[in-house]
């Protein structure tokens, strides 16, 4: 059996919008174990990025508990919540979110900030480190300006990685690049997942679940349907078949 680290148990999340009440989360409950790549699904407005922010401690629910490595997130404090976020949770989203007119580097080095444990050299170090394994070891210097989507989001990637997270969370992490881009990213994702990291991949794009482990579909912030993937294909032969870009 794997270790667990993802435990929700009826989860709710409702927001109150003037008179109305939007229920975003219905009563969710499953728990995912370490090493799993699981996508979630649903039409828009299903409650995925609810979902993902709550799983990333960015929110939390209105009834019902997250356990998240054995430990009950609702019971925490603030700063407690937001220094467990920084130690365990990389978040990688569809916009990037990277700062402008700042290096590669400067921007993986970020959340290594907070942390005493490193010196201004380890930081650095470390984040070269995360930026050679996405294959950006020649963009260190390149300022976000300077850099195609694929690669800002590369950088992205690599700043979730950098503190070495238990968990990756992803919210439509391909939604704004080419195909060919897209299949680079997700083989990305494909070789974090191989060396044991646990990844959660919010997406709209069905064919994306063929390369995960394991799809939840939302509908109307319920889970309907949690499916093992029997068949995992690669994003390596999807990427070989398909025409070169253009440079
Ligand atoms: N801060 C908020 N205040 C009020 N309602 C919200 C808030 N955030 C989300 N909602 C509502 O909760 C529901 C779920 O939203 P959510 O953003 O989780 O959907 P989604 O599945 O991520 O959609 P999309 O695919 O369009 O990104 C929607 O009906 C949305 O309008
Ligand atoms: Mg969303």
């Amino acid at each position: 059996m794997k270790k667990e680290i993802i435990r929700l148990d009826n989860i709710k999340r409702d927001f109150q919008v003037g008179e109305e009440t939007v229920h975003a989360l219905r009563g969710v409950s499953f728990s995912i174990s370490e090493g799993e790549f699981v996508t979630i699904m649903g039409t828009s407005g299903s409650g995925k990025s609810t979902l993902l922010n709550m799983l990333g401690c960015l929110d939390t629910p209105t009834s019902g508990d997250y356990y998240l490595d054995g430990v009950s997130v609702r019971k925490m404090g603030k700063n407690e919540r937001a220094s467990l976020r920084n130690r365990k949770i990389g978040f990688v989203f569809q916009s990037y979110n990277l700062l402008p007119k700042t290096t590669a580097i400067e921007n993986v080095e970020l959340p290594l900030m907070y942390n005493p444990a490193y010196s201004a050299a380890a930081r650095k170090n470390k984040s070269i480190q995360a930026l050679e394994a996405v294959g950006l070891g020649d963009r260190l210097h390149h300022k976000s300006n300077q850099m195609s989507g694929g690669q800002m989001q590369r950088v992205a990637i690599a700043r979730a990685l950098v503190n070495d997270p238990v968990i990756i969370l992803a919210d439509e992490a391909t939604g704004n690049l080419d195909t060919r881009t897209s299949y680079e990213i997700l083989l990305l994702f494909q070789e974090l997942h191989k060396m044991g990291r646990t990844i959660i991949f919010v997406t709209h794009n069905p064919e994306i679940a063929r390369y995960c482990s394991r799809n939840i579909l939302l509908r109307d912030g319920h889970v309907v349907e949690d499916r093992i993937n029997p068949t995992i294909l690669s994003a390596r032969e999807a990427l070989d078949k398909l025409p070169k870009n253009e440079d």
